[in-house]
């Protein structure tokens, strides 16, 4: 298993270059399961959860390849097997978005509940309700949704609300579904994240009718079928935000290319509070180290608001700010578990409920920590960056699931951060991992 080995301290300069969206590319990849034709992307990040997708995709009999340009290919030559196993679905949750593509295609499926991860429970009420409200028939078995539409789905209203806003995935899912669906389907209470836009926009181009993209309310028309199409995915606003904080706190002067600013308009604005020193382009953002920031409270919420994706990140920033802040967690309550992390660090941190207390101070140390999560592991990155002396980050599989390259695009703007293989670490660390 690798670590990343980090030497803090240093300052960093230089421009660097944003991926492609993990978390838009995912769906994307599934909307292939609903033609026959080939779908031809562009700029799908090289990550592992791509690539376990494209495994559980090709056990469904989508083939798939990235050519020399860097484009990646999807077709589905087979509908001959619509089960997606437990072994695969469960090693991401991104992937339970076949469901409604393969049920408004192939009329039947069966896939495997995701089941819950470190970040909290996470159901999947909301995409069953929706599809069940398609006409469809679903019955959980042995840990599996099997869920069959004979004749076809039929369009129909479907509120995706729930107490924490709307779901992100569940709209992908309804959404693909009723693309196909005879009639037409209105999905109220969608959610608004540049991710879903980027599906819908996706679909259009694949000939699906859909009006309020972008919006809450999604009104598809249902068409007989979808052709094949050409769609380049868009940056990913969480790893620029990720960036972003990096280039502020440990940084001197660092451009943060290719990124769409105007999907992280909660993230500058808290931003801006902290009194942050930035500047925003058209693609880019101009970043000016200067620490601390103030201490600035942050609750997350769904798209328009503060991404939790982002709130492990923001809380690195928060540990070494000059004050004290809040941080509340909306969107996934237990999704804390950095803190104990940044707290080995030296971060002053009291949880309270679905809150964080942070007390800034003026310096992290260097410690071996364990990532638990994606975003927690970006977050004790982030940490390293700054900290004084040697940071070891254990797990590293968790930030290679959304992190593309992340040790060669941090050391070209100069830090010091290296990829090192489980045997280089000490016995004592080695144990802590069994
Ligand atoms: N929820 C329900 N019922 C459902 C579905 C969701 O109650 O059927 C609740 C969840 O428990 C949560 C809230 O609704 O409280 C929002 O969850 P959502 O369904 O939107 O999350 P998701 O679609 O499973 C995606 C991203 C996550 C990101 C969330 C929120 C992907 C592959 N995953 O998950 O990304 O945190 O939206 O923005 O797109 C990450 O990239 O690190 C990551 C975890």
């Amino acid at each position: 298993m690798d670590i990343l080995r980090i030497r803090g301290g240093l300052k960093l300069r230089g421009a660097i270059d944003v991926s492609g969206s993990k978390n838009a590319a995912l769906p994307i990849l599934c909307a292939g399961l609903l033609t026959n034709d080939t779908v031809t992307l562009r700029r799908v990040p090289k990550l592992r959860d791509i690539d376990n997708l494209l495994r559980i995709l090709a056990e469904l009999g989508v083939v798939s390849d990235r050519r020399a340009d860097g484009s990646l290919f999807v077709k589905t030559e087979s509908e001959s097997n619509s089960v997606a196993s437990y072994e695969l679905v469960s090693t991401m949750r991104g992937s339970f978005t076949v469901l409604g593509p393969m049920l408004a295609k192939r009329r039947s499926a069966r896939v495997s509940l995701p089941g819950g991860c470190v970040i909290g429970v996470r159901p999947v009420d909301l995409h069953l309700k929706g599809l069940r409200a398609l006409g469809a028939e679903i019955r959980l078995e042995d840990g599996y949704v099997v869920a069959g539409a004979p004749r076809g789905l039929r369009g129909a209203r479907v509120f995706l609300g729930a107490a924490a806003g709307s779901t992100v995935l569940g709209t992908a899912n309804i959404l693909m579904a009723a693309t196909l669906a005879k009639g037409t389907t209105v999905i109220e209470s969608a959610a608004c994240e540049p991710e879903v836009e980027d599906l819908c926009r996706c679909l259009v181009s694949m000939g699906a009718r859909i009006e309020g993209i972008g919006s809450p309310t999604l009104v598809i028309h249902g068409v007989d079928e979808l052709h094949g199409a050409t769609h380049e995915v868009i940056p990913d606003r969480i790893e620029a935000g990720t960036y972003i904080l990096a280039g502020l706190l440990a940084g001197s002067e660092v451009e943060v290319r290719n990124c769409r600013p105007e999907h992280m308009g909660a993230l500058f604005d808290r931003l801006a509070d902290a009194g942050a020193n930035f500047k925003l382009n058209d693609k880019s953002v101009a970043c000016f180290g200067m620490h601390p920031l103030r201490a600035t409270d942050v609750t997350t919420y769904p798209h328009p608001g503060f991404p939790t994706d982002l709130q492990a990140q923001w809380m690195t920033a928060m540990s070494i700010a000059d004050g004290v802040s809040m941080i509340t967690e909306r969107i996934f309550q237990d999704r804390y578990l950095h803190a104990a992390e940044l707290m080995r660090m030296g971060a002053q941190i009291r949880r309270d409920g679905p809150c964080c207390i942070v007390r800034g101070v003026s310096q992290l140390s260097g410690a071996p920590v364990m990532a638990s999560d994606l975003r927690a592991s970006a977050a004790l990155v982030v940490a390293g960056l700054v900290a004084k002396g040697e940071t070891i980050v254990r797990r590293v599989y968790h930030i290679d699931r959304g992190y593309e390259e992340i040790e060669k695009k941090l050391s070209a703007i100069g830090a010091d951060i290296r990829r090192e293989t489980e045997h280089a670490v000490t016995g004592v660390e080695a144990a802590v991992e069994s």
